[in-house]
């Protein structure tokens, strides 16, 4: 499969984003299930992005936002609109950038190693669809290279998937 070839050493920054994107669009190919979608694209995440402890899916309910597909440990299921970093990015549609997570007042602290996070809201028009969600164990490890290229891959995933 063509995600097992990307070699994070050959290509960083908007680069590697740009490979992630022809990976992911090969991997949605013919497959519209917004789930199986998101689980791949997570794993693809996990796979060729250097120093994550963390990187999944968290889908809007109508209610709350639900764990949804992952990569890392076990994580808390239920994050009302608002709350923590994803709440925040649910409720402001704006992906959020966490240099140091000690530093962001109600911060959910899922995994004790996470230091930095970035959260990349979901929306289709109008209609929250949910966050995707990145951690990792070194501080400022999200810049905005990382905004636009995940914002680009959650554009695919929303386009690539139906959302009934
Ligand atoms: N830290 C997140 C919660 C989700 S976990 O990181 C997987 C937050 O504050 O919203």
């Amino acid at each position: 499969m063509e995600a097992a070839t990307i070699n994070p050493q050959a290509a960083s920054g908007p680069a590697l984003y740009a490979e992630l994107r022809d990976s992911a669009a090969a991997l949605f190919s013919g497959e519209r299930n917004a789930i199986a979608n998101a689980a791949n694209l997570g794993a693809l995440l996990w796979q060729a992005l250097p120093g994550l402890n963390w990187a999944g899916f968290y889908l809007w309910s109508g209610e709350d936002l639900v764990l949804g597909p992952f990569q890392g440990k076990v994580a808390c299921v239920r994050i009302g609109l608002g709350k923590g970093v994803c709440g925040r990015a649910a409720q402001e549609r704006k992906t959020q950038i966490v240099a140091d997570v000690h530093a962001f007042p109600g911060h959910i602290a899922c995994d004790a190693d996470s230091r930095s996070e970035i959260v990349v809201p979901l929306t289709l028009g109008q209609r929250l669809l949910g966050v995707l969600d990145l951690d990792s164990p070194l501080l400022n490890r999200f810049d905005a290279t990382d905004a636009a290229g995940l914002e680009a891959l959650a554009q695919l995933w929303i386009g690539a998937s139906d959302h009934p």
